[in-house]
């Protein structure tokens, strides 16, 4: 078919993508559509804060059927806001319902300002940035939606995306919504084999990909990495292939080139109209047990929940740039580089580089270059920035900042100051918030507020509007009070809570619900102070947050029992000073060997290979025993005191199988710590 003018214009474009951002290239706008005028965005009733908490709090169901209506595009109107069981780990919201989110993100404000700019994508290089207009992002998603159709891909259908974050990963997440595709993106720092675990999981049909990556002046090898995945995975019918650099990589039977397909697509493609419970992506996440799990979102509560927190959380209007700069294959680029802001009708920035590429100056160049007023970032990014010093914060004109985010892992005390006083000069409001993959959105933030109130350091402090929060003692009973701690759950289910984990409603119902009926289980722990405000103390399983990435020790652990001379290992998280937390392994070997550093480098490299090389161990301790239980449970809290140097509060060692084994280990850490020092 001959190419129409519009076609070839595509294809020139996608083909020299990406364009230089400060040449005018046809098909691309400039930075001054960034404001554009208001456009659909999450709406909440008439009142103020206190009107709504208070609503929120009495009557839930109700004030989210309120701002439900108020908010999204409806092809048909729900007739019930919430069906709810939580012993049994139901919920669904807005039933008889249907829209399409794509729509929601693009169409909606299309319609009414064609030329704002939705995406700005802060490419590796710095000053090549490129933006994209809502009519545009409409323009490659219908394009990429009709190249999914034409290779099969329907309704239901499953579709991985391993991407750097990009435009056209956007599109790629966005075409799937368009079309009833359930996507799962997978974190482009994701092995082979963590790749085809999920895709085995979850059944996928396609991958979108990358011929290679480029973050922090590297090229990442994706095709390889998906070439090697799919050998294992019977269900890949087909692998769409994008450039991303201009390096050919080899083309398989089954490898499809993406832009000369988006090419030849036609620009327009229908809707698909979606219930409100039809799952819009899958999400893999750690547990305590070594196989990771598929969190299912569902249609227009996650939708709404990433909208209106992404609106009230930081305060976003209209014309703001919101500078979230997590990457896509997280649930924070899910909520809140993709779905909250695109739905609000907002400018977002794609970060497709590192904090310090080319140098620890990236950040701030990035927020004066691009004018961001919202920058959310991770704890661990700004505590290694901080070591760098504050003049590569001073050298760039920070004044666009109005709000400041932190998430993903606990931010301390001097991370919170240096964020506060040099980054945001004191000025800026600074947001710890928390949340997870399965609650969908920001659960409890020091704002929304009441104007002016007080924000305590570190700490993310207040319920979003018709979250619950309730903390459990051991017993299972409610904690009353201030000044208490407990396990955090969620007294009432809300729109953006996950709806199962992927073919195993069974593990969700344990892992969430069953430890305390009635309730949802966060796997947190938490301080309510004296005021009432809430503090995470950390999770209360075997889950660690390396570099704010979450993570099993029992995937870390199942790795390793791949070494034949390994029969046992114990892996901890203990405290990292840039990390927030790394892998601390202890491991037993077959037989005694002069060859411990071979074992250890090849410990390693099984770990990095299986699942990702931020999973990696710091430290690896060879003991002779592990500390067990006379059941053979091995007694994990033991080692983290040893670690922690915490020896005098060791706690009850009487179960313990031997408890010679405790400094038998202490032994063996003493003399690690020296030859690592000396
Ligand atoms: O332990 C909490 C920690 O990160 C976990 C959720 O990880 P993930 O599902 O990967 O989502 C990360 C992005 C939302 C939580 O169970 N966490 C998250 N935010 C905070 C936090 N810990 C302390 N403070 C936070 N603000």
């Amino acid at each position: 078919m001959a190419l129409t003018a519009a076609r070839a214009r595509v294809l020139r474009a996608l083909s020299r993508w990406p364009p230089p951002g400060r040449v005018p290239v046809a098909g691309w706008s400039c930075r001054s559509d960034a404001g554009g005028s208001a456009g659909g965005s999450a709406e909440l009733p008439p009142g103020g804060y206190g009107v709504w908490q208070e609503q929120a709090a009495r009557d839930p169901v109700g004030f989210w059927a309120e701002v439900a209506r108020g908010t999204l595009c409806w092809d048909s109107p729900f007739h019930t806001a919430c069906q709810a069981g939580l012993p049994v780990g139901t919920a669904r919201w807005f039933l008889g319902g249907r829209l399409n989110v794509s729509v929601n993100c693009l169409d909606q404000h299309v319609n009414k300002s064609p030329n704002r700019v939705a995406l700005i994508w802060e490419r590796d290089e710095p000053g090549t940035e490129v933006y994209v207009t809502y009519r545009e992002l409409l323009d490659l998603t219908c394009r990429l939606a009709n190249t999914l159709k034409k290779y099969g891909i329907e309704k239901g259908d499953k579709v991985a995306i391993y991407m750097t974050v990009s435009p056209l990963s956007v599109a790629a997440m966005l075409a799937c919504a368009r079309i009833g595709a359930v996507h799962t993106v997978i974190f482009a720092g994701f092995s082979a084999e963590s790749l085809a675990g999920r895709i085995m999981d979850s059944g996928c049909k396609a991958v979108i990909t990358y011929n290679q990556g480029v973050r922090g002046g590297r090229i990442i090898e994706m095709k390889k990495t998906v070439d090697e995945a799919v050998k294992s995975c019977p269900s890949i019918r087909h692998v769409f292939v994008a450039q991303r650099t201009d390096n050919k990589v080899q083309m398989g039977d089954c490898d499809i080139s993406l832009e000369e397909e988006m090419a030849k697509a036609d620009s327009v493609c229908t809707p698909e109209s979606m219930d409100s419970e039809d799952t819009l992506f899958l999400l893999y996440t750690s547990g305590s047990t070594g196989k990771p799990k598929g969190i299912v979102h569902t249609q227009a509560g996650y939708l709404l929940y990433a909208a209106l927190t992404h609106k009230y959380v930081f305060d976003y209007q209209q014309g703001d740039v919101f500078g979230c700069v997590a990457d896509i294959g997280w649930i924070t680029g899910h909520s809140y580089v993709v779905y909250g802001p695109l739905c609000n009708g907002a400018t977002s920035v794609l970060f497709e580089s590192t904090p310090v590429y080319p140098d620890p100056g990236r950040y701030w160049e990035v927020v004066q270059r691009l004018k961001v007023n919202q920058f959310y970032g991770a704890p661990t990014a700004i505590r290694l920035l901080l070591n760098h010093g504050e003049e590569w914060v001073k050298r760039y004109d920070r004044s666009s900042l109005k709000t400041l985010g932190s998430v993903g892992e606990p931010i301390n005390n001097e991370a919170w100051q240096w964020f506060y006083h040099v980054v945001g000069e004191g000025r800026c409001t600074l947001l710890d918030t928390w949340w997870q993959t399965e609650t969908g959105g920001i659960c409890i933030a020091p704002r929304p507020s009441e104007e002016n109130a007080e924000i305590v350091p570190a700490m993310a402090m207040r319920p979003f509007f018709g979250i619950i929060p309730v903390l459990m003692d051991e017993n299972g009973k409610v904690v009353e009070g201030n000044d208490v701690s407990g396990a955090l759950c969620i007294a009432h289910p809300w729109p953006g809570m996950a709806r199962t984990i992927y073919g195993d409603h069974q593990r969700f119902v344990d892992a969430y619900f069953k430890a305390y009926p009635g309730y949802y289980f966060t796997g947190d722990g938490a301080y309510r102070t004296k005021k009432g405000y809430y503090q995470i103390t950390g999770r209360m399983d075997d889950v660690i947050n390396i570099s704010g990435h979450r993570l099993g020790t029992a995937e870390i652990e199942d790795a390793m029992a791949d070494h034949a001379e390994v029969p046992e290992t114990a892996v901890i998280g203990y405290p990292h000073k840039i990390k927030g937390e790394g892998a601390f392994a202890f491991i037993v070997l077959k037989e005694p060997t002069a060859h411990t550093d071979r074992i250890k480098e090849e410990l390693k490299a099984i770990v990095a290979s299986k699942i990702a090389k931020y999973a990696v161990p710091d430290h690896i301790l060879v003991v002779k025993r592990l500390p067990k239980t006379r059941s053979g449970k091995i007694m994990r809290r033991l080692l983290r005191k040893v670690i922690t140097e915490e020896l005098s509060s060791m706690g009850d060692t009487t179960t313990l199988d031997d408890p010679s084994v405790v400094k038998e280990i202490l032994d063996a850490y003493q003399k690690y710590k020296e030859k690592s020092s000396s």
